[in-house]
């Protein structure tokens, strides 16, 4: 029987950790607050903005929440940016994705003062994971180690293949399994016999953005496939980048989606917040 990886239990006991560190650094004085910047009307950017607050929330952190109409300058958006790296109450700043065409998210991202960028897009946080120093790491990835490590996987020694290649996903994941030991492939849409690449993985990380593509004869037996995707099918019902029904006999462990690696980017945002007050 293969093991179905609880997202859900796994980042709320993580949430529950990082409740009790917060009312410990209360007691010391230390507050956090975390500045939410949500640009338009996005309803998926509006579900996973609320989320965040929620989440603040509950593990006691103060959300500072900011929300531009699609109409907003570049500049005027950088200004605010600006402000809030001056302003010593905010200890994390984050700008949902994606924003409207006319503002460039790359120019957004550097203008994050590293010290507060909390989702780990920045050039010098992404620079600091790649060469192994200290600094904010991107929440998908970071929680995809927190499922395998908190599910008893080990990573070192083992093939890892990441299918994906994304500066949020793909690339940081490959950098945390390296970090962990993990003999670490990354796959992407040219690579040659992907499905003889994938077959050769103890852990497989699939983020590919394609509504089940990977099927059986993409895994082999006894191997832990960890889906990054989510999707709604026609049904709308939510689906992972996995056939999840054709591959669960042939795998030790899986994340189902729903509830799998979906979580774990909110618990390790938060994380993220609190290592910016300690
Ligand atoms: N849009 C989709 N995922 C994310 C995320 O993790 N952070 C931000 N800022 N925007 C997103």
């Amino acid at each position: 029987m293969a093991l179905i990886i609880d997202g859900k239990k796994i980042s709320k006991d993580i949430k529950d950790e990082l409740k009790e560190k917060v009312a410990k650094l209360k007691q010391e004085g230390k507050t956090a607050a975390l500045a939410v910047i949500q640009v338009g009307e996005d309803p998926a950017s509006s579900v996973y903005v609320n989320n965040k607050k929620k989440a603040c929330e509950y593990i006691g952190i103060e959300s500072l929440s900011f929300h531009f109409p699609e109409t907003i300058t570049e500049e005027e958006l950088l200004d605010k940016i600006k402000e809030l790296n001056e302003d010593e109450k905010v200890n994390g700043i984050l700008v949902q994705l994606p924003l409207p065409k006319h503002i460039d998210e790359d120019k957004v991202i550097k203008t994050i003062t590293p010290e507060k960028d909390v989702d780990g897009f920045h050039p010098q946080s992404v620079g600091a994971l790649s060469i192994g120093q200290k600094g904010f790491v991107s929440c998908t990835p970071a929680g995809v180690i927190q499922l395998l490590k908190r599910s008893g996987i080990e990573i070192a020694g083992k093939e890892c293949v990441v299918i994906g290649r994304s500066n949020i996903v793909g690339k940081p994941m490959a950098l945390l399994l390296l970090r962990e030991n993990g003999t670490v492939t990354i796959a992407h849409s040219k690579t040659a016999n992907l499905k003889e690449v994938a077959k050769r993985a103890d852990i497989l990380v699939v983020a590919v953005g394609k509504p089940k593509m990977i099927d059986s004869s993409y895994v082999k037996e006894g191997a832990v496939v960890i889906d990054v995707g989510i999707h709604r099918n026609a049904e709308n019902k939510l689906c992972g980048d996995v056939d999840y029904d054709d591959v669960i006999d042939h795998v030790s462990a899986i994340t189902p989606v729903p509830g799998g690696v979906g979580p774990m980017t909110i618990a390790m945002l938060m994380s993220n917040c609190v290592s910016s007050i300690e």
